[in-house]
């Protein structure tokens, strides 16, 4: 057993970090406030090769693993949630599971333009009447010939008015097949379709800089070829999707937990009560010990997973773990953050408000704390028992 980081990762952990500090950190307060979500910020992460991290060589990546995936996940995330999410949604909800799904000619066409930022990619499964029942959308795909006839509407739809195209999970309508439970299909859904409209959400609690929206199919006809794995495997595409996507929001919430830490362990030793730092304080020793202890498991977690993934091995209860206990643990890192700061703690003048804010959403998006709640005792108490996927990732041995 090897927990230590190779010297590739610690390079692309350095080169991520450096990244949010110097390029995002500088104008996040000023955006978070404007409430502006700015897509130079999205060009300067494909001009770093940001999108390019855990796409193979082969379809124009950088070939690195998917433990980088995570660093770079965790440092974006400790300079600002919004970042890690355009990770989270192009790289991990679309790119990768292109990879596991896609045919070689599907990730030919797509992939080298994904990981260059010609195309951004996003995600689409949500919808305004099911959401943690994902089975139960009601966008229908009604198949006709050679193409898909899409309806319906989809929403919290990260990248909404920025992405290219849109991994649709729909229920197939196909007169052909009669089937008692509803069958679901998977379709790369381009913008540029006609009937294809999107509008964006505003007045979110957190995420502020991030681009967040509705889109709406009006009868857009979508061809076969972008059909993602056979009809009837929608919803495992988007399962397996929700692995990827799970895994990068893990990994950030650990960024959070680093970037408290960061606030907290300065204004610790800055401020002073009756002449002592209130790093001194039993108290809030307390709270900053209970943050450490959420980093290094959270590492852990992911790190499990981003071994897991490297072997090819099925790890959806992991993952589950993984983004279940490392984002409670970041909301309660950024609710001991603004304990610590006081009266500043509530104003964004220092960050942690901020961070406050941004770790509650990760306990909703991408399985609700208390779906992933009971998967884990569904899995605990043998209900739930996963079998071995047919389409994986490719592996890393290194
Ligand atoms: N990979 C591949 N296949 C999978 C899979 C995976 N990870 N997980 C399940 N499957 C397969 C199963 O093997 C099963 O196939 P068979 O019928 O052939 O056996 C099939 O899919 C159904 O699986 P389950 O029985 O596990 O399905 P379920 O109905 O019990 O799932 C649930 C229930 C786990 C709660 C699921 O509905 C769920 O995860 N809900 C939460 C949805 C969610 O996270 N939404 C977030 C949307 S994205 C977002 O929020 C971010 C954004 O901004 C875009």
């Amino acid at each position: 057993m090897d927990f230590s980081l190779s010297a590739e990762h610690e390079l692309i952990r350095e080169m991520a970090y450096k990244f949010g500090q110097q390029v995002i950190v500088p104008d996040v307060t000023k955006r978070d406030r404007e409430a502006k979500s700015d897509r130079a910020v999205l060009e300067k992460m494909a001009e770093a090769g940001l999108l390019a991290v855990s796409i193979p060589e082969a379809y124009g990546g950088s070939g690195t693993d998917y433990v980088s995936l995570g660093l770079v996940c965790e440092e974006l995330e400790r300079a600002d949630t919004s970042a890690r999410v355009v990770m989270s949604v192009h790289s991990g909800l679309h790119a990768m599971t292109i990879l596991q799904w896609g045919t070689e000619e599907q990730k030919q066409r797509w992939l080298p333009k994904l990981a260059s930022g010609e195309l951004v990619g996003a995600f689409g499964l949500t919808e305004p009447d099911a959401g943690s029942d994902a089975a139960n959308i009601r966008s229908t795909a009604r198949k006709d010939g050679d193409s898909y006839v899409l309806s319906g509407e989809k929403t919290w739809i990260s990248l909404a008015d920025y992405a290219d195209q849109f991994l649709v999970i729909a229920r197939l309508e196909d007169p052909a097949v009669e089937s008692e439970k509803p069958r679901h299909v998977a379709l790369i859904v381009n913008r540029n379709l006609a009937g294809f409209t999107s509008r964006p959400l505003h007045g979110k609690l957190g995420v502020r800089s991030g681009n967040t929206g509705q889109i709406f199919f009006d009868n857009v006809r979508v061809s076969a070829e972008d059909r993602l794995g056979e009809d009837g495997d929608g919803f495992k595409v988007a399962m397996s999707a929700l692995d990827h996507g799970r895994y990068t929001v893990a990994a950030g919430a650990v960024g959070i937990i680093t970037a408290c830490l960061d606030a907290c362990n300065t204004y610790a030793r800055d401020r002073k009560v009756g002449g002592e730092e209130i790093g001194k304080k039993q108290l809030v020793q307390q709270m900053i010990a209970n943050m450490a202890a959420g980093r290094d498991i959270g590492r852990l977690l992911y790190y499990q997973v981003g071994w897991m993934k490297n072997t090819g091995a099925r790890h959806t209860r992991e993952v589950s773990m993984a983004k279940w206990v490392n984002c409670k643990n970041a909301f309660d890192a950024a609710n001991s953050a603004v304990e610590i700061h006081g009266a500043y703690g509530f104003t964004d003048e220092f960050p942690v408000e901020r961070y406050f804010r941004n770790s509650r959403g990760a306990m909703i998006y991408e399985g609700t704390h208390e779906i992933h709640t009971l998967i884990q005792a569904e899995y605990e108490l043998g209900y739930r028992v996963d079998r071995p996927l047919a389409r994986t990732l490719p592996t890393f041995n290194g």
